[in-house]
C-alpha cells in the first residue's frame, strides 16, 4: 500500500511516500532552521507561515522522488499532534483536503509513535519489546514498546527537553541555533572533566527527567568564568554533554532492565549525537543489551517515519475523520 506522509508539527515541512510499512521510495524535509536562527529559537507564527508556503512544493517534490503519480498514493498519514497547534494544522488541514477531495482513506499519527517508528524503518529494526527514548527539542521520553500499538510511557522530562538543553547551552556560548550538532562537534576536542556539571536523576528508580538544573549550573559557570570563556568552550561542551549523557544513558538501560527487554532504542534529534549513541551502546552492552537506531537522516523530524505509523494505523482500519483536529499536547501516549 503506497501512503504518503506528512509532518510539519514544528519547524520542518516534511513529505514522503512509502511503498510498504518498510520501503521508503521518498523523504524530503524542509527546514525552516534558516528563518528562527537569528531569533535563537522557534518562532511559532513564522513557522506557520512558512509551512503553507512549503507543504504543496514538498509534497509535489516527494512524489517525483519516489517515481509515481499522485494517482498511485492509496492512503494518506499526517502528524495530528503533540506540537505547535499552527503548524500541525498546516500539514493536517492539507492532508485532510488531499485526502476528501481523491477519496482516501487519512489517519493522524502521534509524532512520538512516529519518531519510535523511524527505528522500525533502519535495515535492521529492532524485536519487540524493546525500552526506547524519544529525545527532541521538545520531549524526553521513555517508553515501553511491547508490539506496533503498546506504547507505555514510563518517564518524561519534567522540566526541559533533551535537545532544548543542547540548544539552551549553544545559545548562552554564543554558538547560534539549533545547538545539538555543534555543541556535540566542539565536545569532541574538549575534555569532559574539566568542568563537572551536575547530573539529576531525581528518583534513580523512576524514570522521570530534570535537565533545568544543568542548564543553570553551565549558566553559572559562564557567569563566572567570563574572562577565560574563549578557551573553555570546548571543555564547558564536553562537560555538558557527558552530563546528559551518563543520564540518558542510566535511565534507558534502568527502563530496560525493569521491563526484562534485551533491546534499547533511542529515537528523535538528540539520537543523532554520535558521541550519545556509542556511550549508549556500550554502556547496554556490558548488560547484554543492544542499542538500535533509526537511520542517520530519520534521527530528525521527517514523514518518513510518520507514513510508517500511519500504514499500521490505516491497515488497522484505524482512520481520521473530516470533523477530527489537532492536538497540541499528548493525549493518548
Ligand atoms: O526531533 P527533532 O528534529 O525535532 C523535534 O521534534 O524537536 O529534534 C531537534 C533537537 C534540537 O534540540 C537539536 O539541538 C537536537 O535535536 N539535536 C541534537 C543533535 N542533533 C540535533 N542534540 C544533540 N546532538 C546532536 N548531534
Ligand atoms: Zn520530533
Amino acid at each position: 500500500m503506497i501512503i504518503l506522509g506528512i509532518e510539519s508539527s514544528c519547524d520542518e515541512t516534511a513529505a514522503a511516500v512509502l511503498a510498504d510499512q518498510h520501503t521508503v521510495l521518498s523523504s524530503v524535509v524542509s527546514s525552516q532552521v534558516a528563518v528562527h536562527h537569528k531569533y535563537g529559537g522557534v518562532v511559532p507564527e513564522l513557522a506557520s507561515r512558512m509551512h503553507i508556503e512549503a507543504i504543496a512544493p514538498v509534497v509535489s517534490e516527494a512524489v517525483e522522488q519516489a517515481g509515481i503519480s499522485l494517482d498511485d498514493i492509496e492512503g494518506v498519514a499526517v502528524t495530528r499532534g503533540p506540537g505547535l497547534v499552527g503548524a500541525l494544522l498546516v500539514g493536517f488541514s492539507f492532508a485532510k483536503a488531499f485526502a476528501w477531495a481523491r477519496n482516501l482513506p487519512w489517519t493522524g499519527v502521534n509524532h512520538l509513535e512516529g519518531h519510535i517508528y523511524s527505528v522500525l524503518l533502519s535495515d535492521d529494526p529492532p524485536a519487540f519489546p524493546f525500552a526506547a527514548l524519544v529525545a527532541s527539542g521538545g520531549h524526553t521520553n521513555i517508553y515501553h514498546v511491547a508490539s506496533q500499538d503498546d506504547f507505555e510511557l514510563m518517564g518524561q522530562t519534567r522540566d526541559d527537553a533533551a535537545g532544548e538543553a543542547f540548544d539552551k547551552v549553544a545559545k548562552m556560548l554564543g554558538l547560534g541555533y539549533p545547538g545539538g550538532a555543534v555543541v556535540e562537534k566542539l565536545a569532541a576536542q574538549g575534555d569532559p572533566s574539566r568542568v563537572k556539571f551536575p547530573r539529576t536523576y531525581l528518583d534513580k528508580d523512576g524514570f522521570d527527567f530534570s535537565f533545568s538544573g544543568l542548564k543553570s549550573a553551565v549558566s553559572r559557570y559562564i557567569h563566572l568564568n567570563k574572562d577565560n570563556l574563549e578557551e573553555m568552550i570546548p571543555h564547558i561542551a564536553a562537560g555538558f554533554q557527558a552530563a546528559v549523557m551518563d543520564v540518558l544513558s542510566f535511565k534507558l538501560i534502568h527502563a530496560a532492565q525493569a521491563k526484562g527487554c534485551k533491546n534499547i532504542a533511542m529515537a528523535g534529534g538528540v539520537s543523532a549525537n554520535s558521541a550519545l549513541a556509542i556511550r549508549v551502546a556500550a554502556d547496554a552492552s556490558k548488560r547484554g543489551i543492544r542499542l538500535y537506531l533509526p537511520p542517520k537522516q530519520l534521527c530528525g523530524d521527517n514523514a518518513a517515519m510518520i507514513a510508517a505509523r500511519g500504514h499500521r494505523l490505516i491497515q488497522e482500519g484505524n482512520l481520521c475523520q473530516l470533523d477530527q483536529d489537532v492536538f497540541s499536547r499528548t493525549r493518548f501516549l
